[in-house]
């Protein structure tokens, strides 16, 4: 998910060497464009600045009921991250390569949103919005976040275990896999300005094991700091796999289908060493340019301060999951 980034004055000096060659698989992606014609202008460095928080009017607008669930009040040690931080250094590729793309993602058409549940299951269902958030009572969970990145945030989430909705669609027994997939439409979701959205493998797509969407922890946010989400959050609907790196939380879904063998995914696709499709948090895998050992959290503060902590296994959630992988 790294695309090419101008490294910002909190991050880690191992993350400088992604400059400029931190876009995927570079090779594969220059000789597709030597196929395409266009190949012989050096890939751009894409600026990422962060937004300041009196920039943004765009955090989410409607409050929504919810209740606190007491296993996820706090994270010890950690303080939330600060609601204006988060709402203005996203990653929303449809939007743009950059952290700031949270204007842009203003387009994202919200109204009348439909999310279809398909595949392998015994009764397929089309949600409204209303649906979602009245089907499946809604709680506030404070989960740790981590990106692949190296950088951390603590965001209160407000949604609904995606167990929830596998029993109210039944998974049939063949059901093995689960894919996400968000919105996606070339005239509002134009994707960076380099390189072209042509030659990412649009839509958006995430999937995981049915038995790890089966885990409790496995949420879907309708809602964040208590209330909806903002459009660059991945409004109104998306994934949080909170022991998975972020870029397994599909924003904006359309589309969650149960299917029987492992889909492609977007940047498994784009780079299948960088972005593995297990992806689950591990200090002690590195990714092949940086370090996972430590990651960058991004605290209370509104000046955007971070410090600089260790990397946990699971990111913490073991207790939760290790038994999944045993
Ligand atoms: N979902 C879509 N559709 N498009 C994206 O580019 N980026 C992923 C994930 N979900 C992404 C996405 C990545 S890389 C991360 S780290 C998180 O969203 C960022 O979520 P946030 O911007 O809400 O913090």
């Amino acid at each position: 998910m790294v695309l090419i980034q101008i490294p910002q004055r909190w991050q880690l000096p191992e993350h400088q060497v992604t400059s400029e060659t931190a876009f995927f698989n570079r090779r594969r992606f220059l000789k597709t464009l030597v196929g395409a014609g266009i190949a012989g202008s050096a890939l751009p460095l894409i600026g990422c600045q962060a937004q300041t928080a009196t920039d943004s009017p765009t955090v989410g607008t409607r409050p929504l009921p919810f209740s606190t669930n007491p296993l996820f009040t706090q994270i010890a040690d950690r303080d939330l991250t600060n609601e204006l931080v988060a709402a203005t250094y996203n990653n929303f590729y449809e939007f743009g390569g950059t952290k700031g793309i949270w204007r842009n993602a203003q387009a994202l058409p919200t109204e009348d949103w439909q999310v279809e549940v398909t595949g392998l299951v015994n009764n397929p269902r089309t949600f409204d919005l209303d649906d979602l958030t009245k089907s499946f009572p809604l709680e506030e969970r404070i989960y740790r976040f981590r990106c692949v990145e190296a950088w951390a945030m603590v965001v209160p989430w407000l949604g609904f275990p995606m167990n929830a909705l596998l029993q109210a669609v039944d998974p049939k027994s063949n059901a093995k896999f689960v894919r996400f997939t968000s919105f996606f439409d070339r005239e509002i979701t134009k994707g960076p300005t380099f390189p072209p959205s042509q030659f990412l493998p649009f839509p958006y797509t995430e999937s995981l094991r049915i038995d790890e969407m089966a885990n409790d922890l496995a949420f879907f946010a309708v809602g964040v700091y208590g209330h909806t989400l903002p459009k660059q959050h991945g409004a109104p609907i998306r994934a949080v796999i909170p022991w998975k790196y972020g870029f397994k939380g599909a924003k904006s879904i359309v589309k969650i289908e149960l299917v029987d063998t492992q889909p492609a995914t977007f940047w498994n696709t784009l780079s299948p060493g960088e972005y593995k499709f297990e992806s689950n948090v591990d200090p002690a895998v590195p990714h092949p340019r940086w370090s996972q050992a430590k990651e960058r959290l991004i605290g209370a503060n509104a000046e955007f301060e971070w410090q600089e902590v260790p990397t946990l296994k699971y990111n913490g959630y073991g207790e939760f999951v290790a038994s999944l992988y045993s």
